[in-house]
């Protein structure tokens, strides 16, 4: 006879493995998305260096390359530079395989992960302060407020690998590398906004001012946050319901962020690669 405290625990077992593989399955649709993001930014300014064809970077961004201001260029090159060093460098953390058999590997791209970090966010908050942000001051509070969560993130991360606190260590660079993802997650958010207003983007406007940017200038970083706070609660969580509706959220991010990265690939990088 099979008691009742069986079967929950049956239940309970599940509903973990579930939830893990939806999990894992929203990550490697995650990681496919930011390497399409490596690869517009590689082929992208990459090409513009390899060229000489500098004055393509105007036409892609808000403030670009500006006569005169040396700082902000040189914010700019740095900025843009590291982009796809940090882009590419995180999600490699997170492969079990990796971090067992190559720990001198994960420690140092650990490293490499965190100091760029700092060197991306801080140059992304001078341009922010110097040249304000396209979209005003809300966006330019919302993407300092991400600065300066990624700083504190990778600070957390990296004092709790030192303190060997291994599960707290995990928490804190998974939420270090999500605020990281920030900047590809705006564009998501974009992606998918333009799908489910049925092409019309109601809320977004050219000047970033309307309804829907301003939710995003938060939203980029705040709602991935919270769903991965989400995550961690149902995970550790003894009731087999709470992991059976993580999983069915999760499942739905899962195709959501699928449509999103196809959208971004298509509207955004496609046409100018
Ligand atoms: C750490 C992760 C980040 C990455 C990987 C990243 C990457 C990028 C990339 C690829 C672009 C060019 C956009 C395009 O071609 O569509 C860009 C532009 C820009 N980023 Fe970031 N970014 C990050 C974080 C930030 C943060 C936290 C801020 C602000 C505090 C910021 C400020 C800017 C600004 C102001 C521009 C536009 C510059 C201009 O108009 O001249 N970035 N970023």
């Amino acid at each position: 006879m099979v008691s009742d405290i069986q079967l929950e625990e049956q239940a309970q077992t599940i509903a973990e493995k579930k939830l893990h593989q939806v999990t894992r399955l929203l990550f490697a649709i995650g990681v496919i998305g930011q390497l399409l993001f490596v690869y517009y930014i590689v082929a992208f300014y990459g090409g513009v260096v390899v060229n000489g064809t500098y004055e393509k970077i105007n036409e892609q961004l808000p403030h670009g390359i500006i006569p005169g201001d040396k700082m902000g260029n040189f914010a700019l090159a740095v900025h843009l530079s590291l982009a796809a060093v940090i882009t590419f460098g995180g999600p490699i953390q997170f492969i079990t395989a990796i971090r067992k058999r190559l720990p001198v590997f994960h420690r140092w791209n650990g490293r490499i992960y965190y100091v760029t970090a700092f060197l991306v966010s801080g140059a992304g908050l001078y341009m922010n302060a110097t040249r304000g942000a396209h979209g005003g001051m809300i966006m330019a509070l919302g993407n300092a407020s991400n600065a300066l969560l990624i700083m504190t993130f990778s600070v957390m991360a990296w004092h709790m690998a030192m303190q060997r606190e291994f599960r707290a260590h995990k928490k804190w660079a998974l939420r270090a590398f999500l605020m990281v993802s920030g900047v590809w997650f705006f564009r998501m958010g974009y992606g998918l906004w333009i799908l489910l207003t049925g092409f019309t983007g109601v809320g977004a406007n050219a000047t970033l001012s309307g309804p829907f940017d301003r939710f995003l200038a938060f939203g980029h970083w705040l709602v991935p946050l919270l769903l991965l706070e989400f995550y961690f609660y149902a995970r550790a969580s003894s009731n087999a319901k709470v992991k059976r509706r993580a999983t069915i959220l999760f499942a739905g991010l899962c195709l959501l962020l699928a449509v999103g990265i196809g959208m971004v690939t298509m509207v955004f990088w496609m046409p100018v690669l």
